[in-house]
């Protein structure tokens, strides 16, 4: 199904990482790197995944000062993920600065440019929480606005919860790449998940990508699990073609 599913490899054992993608096999080609492996495994985790010709999702969140993302990202391209999230609160020049490194970095290499794509207000942020940084207009505005900043600056797309894809699709049009976490098929534990939605429905909000973890991670049998949401994800595709 083109690669749509992200499986987050939120764990910080590179045996555990192994056991994983030898277990899903050729159900799944892309997979999320975030802080956790690779603070605990560094390169290691990535260069694995390549070597196992998977996709890798860097997801370490990159905000400094312009010149230090830059320099930044210049060395994560070196590890040849296909995509790298930054905060799209750091500022225009920051995410000019990521592109720009990006780009330049990439061609030096010779290799396809990495995706820059731009978190915009952590969905763990609260309306509460919120006011208490300072927020005065709603939190979904703001979303919309860091996204079109984003977009503005040549970043490539955005994380955002299922809820959020629809304004973000409807503002920044069909190119900008929505990726979806949150994401739980029926039936599925919410785990500490607050505002979820199915595969289906995160794709009909306009998502691009869905990165899912624990409903595949921690199944009695991952690759079963992720054979049945790929064929979920399979099915409504297929229902949006007739
Ligand atoms: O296990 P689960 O499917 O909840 O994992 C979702 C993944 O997406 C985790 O890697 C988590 O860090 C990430 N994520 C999220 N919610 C966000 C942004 C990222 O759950 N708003």
């Amino acid at each position: 199904v083109d690669n749509k599913v992200i499986a987050a490899l939120d764990m910080a054992d590179m045996n555990k990482v192994r056991q994983l993608v030898e277990t899903l096999g050729d159900t799944i080609d892309f997979y999320k790197v975030g802080m956790e492996l690779f603070y605990s495994v560094g390169a290691a985790a990535i260069e694995y995944l390549r070597s196992c010709n998977k996709k890798v999702f860097l997801d370490l969140k990159l905000h400094d000062i312009p010149n230090t993302v830059e320099q930044g990202i210049g060395a994560l391209v070196e590890l040849r993920p296909t995509l790298i999230t930054v905060h799209a609160s750091g500022g225009r020049a920051m995410l000019q600065a990521a592109v720009r490194a990006a780009a330049q970095r990439a061609e030096v290499l010779g290799i396809p440019r990495p995706k820059i794509i731009a978190i915009t207000v952590l969905t763990s942020i609260n309306d509460q929480e919120w006011t208490v940084l300072g927020g005065t207009s709603p939190i979904s505005e703001q979303v919309v606005r860091l996204a079109q900043l984003a977009q503005d600056t040549g970043i490539d797309g955005v994380v955002a919860s299922p809820q959020e894809a629809a304004a973000i699709r409807a503002a920044c049009g069909r190119e900008f790449l929505i990726i979806t976490p949150g994401i739980r098929p029926q039936g599925a534990a919410v785990n500490d998940q607050s505002r979820t939605a199915t595969p289906a429905a995160a794709l009909a909000a306009g998502a691009d990508y869905l990165v899912i973890g624990r409903p595949i991670t921690q199944a009695t049998f991952p690759a079963a699990a992720a054979a049945d949401i790929l064929q979920e994800v399979e099915d409504y595709l297929c229902s949006q073609q007739k």
